[in-house]
């Protein structure tokens, strides 16, 4: 069923759970992620980056895959299709194309430019049905050709733009898109305690799931966190899963070549790991 993402993080902030945003990248993507919020009962956010909506043809072809699929696997959790770090263009692209939830992220804008833009993508979504979700405090690391320095947000900031009417707010602690270094310093808890408690209902987001140690995320849900984003780790197994297929000389054996089996293990990779997340994010049987 696809929804925006407002009723299903104000149930998450609420019921102090979080709601997994798993990025997709084509088709195989796509089914192992509703198939595994539909077995778990579990309401789920499909994200698309804009350099991923380019190669699956453009917004459109993505929004049109999404809706059929959702009918014809008989998917009756809530979906929220999203476009993840959105532009000013990119996110009219995806109101036109049927998006039912974007993120602006202006986080590079000056504050002032930032507010005026938000601002003017929350009228145009909020009238036609779709949530939004804006960024204050750039998250760090790449992410399509994107390199962020990952500031922290300052609170005030952060309840300016919560203030607009956003659904969901993207606020930087710290956390980097990609796998973490070796040297990274985790967290900063203390920002996300301030940044909820000048925020209050607003579900806080939190991108960079990838690599985020198990006790962090818990401690981050207590703390307002109801959206946490996953790309990287979800391609790292799909990678692996196929690398071990292949290694293991089953694409040489029998139709072993058939793209329907060697995409086969990857796809089981990526429900297993949206499997783990969902457990640990708590949305399990919250539909
Ligand atoms: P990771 O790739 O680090 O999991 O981050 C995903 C993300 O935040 C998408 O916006």
């Amino acid at each position: 069923m696809l929804v925006s993402a407002t009723e299903m993080l104000k149930k998450a902030k609420a019921g102090h759970y979080a709601v997994g945003q798993f990025n997709i990248n084509n088709l195989e993507w796509t089914k192992a992620v509703l198939q595994t919020a539909q077995e778990l009962n579990s309401p789920v956010i499909l994200g698309v980056s804009e350099g991923a909506g380019k190669y699956m043809t453009g917004f459109k072809t993505v929004a049109a895959m999404v809706k059929a699929m959702d009918e014809s696997l008989g998917i009756t959790v809530p979906v929220a299709l999203h476009l993840d770090h959105g532009s000013y263009e990119g996110a009219k692209a995806c109101i036109e194309a049927g998006f039912s939830s974007i993120m602006f992220d202006g986080s590079h804008f000056p504050l002032e430019e930032n507010i005026a833009k938000s601002k003017e993508i929350i009228e145009i979504c909020h009238s036609k049905g779709i949530s939004v979700e804006c960024e204050v405090g750039t998250i760090g690391g790449e992410e399509d050709g994107v390199i962020g320095a990952g500031e922290v947000a300052d609170p005030e900031e952060c309840k300016m733009i919560a203030d607009l009417g956003v659904d969901m707010l993207a606020a930087g602690i710290g956390n980097i898109h990609g796998v973490y270094p070796a040297n990274w310093a985790g967290l900063n808890f203390d920002a996300l305690d301030a940044i909820q408690q000048k925020t209050g209902e607003m579900p806080l987001v939190l991108h960079g799931g990838t690599g985020i140690p198990d006790d962090m995320i818990k401690k981050a849900v207590t703390l307002g966190v109801s959206k946490i984003n996953v790309n990287t780790e979800c391609q790292l197994v799909f990678a692996e899963a196929t690398r071990g297929y292949i290694e293991a000389g089953k694409d040489l054996q029998g139709k072993g070549f058939d793209p329907r089996k060697l995409l086969a293990p990857g796809t089981e990779a990526i429900k297993a790991k949206v499997k783990e997340k969902m457990e640990l994010f708590g949305s399990v049987g919250k539909a």
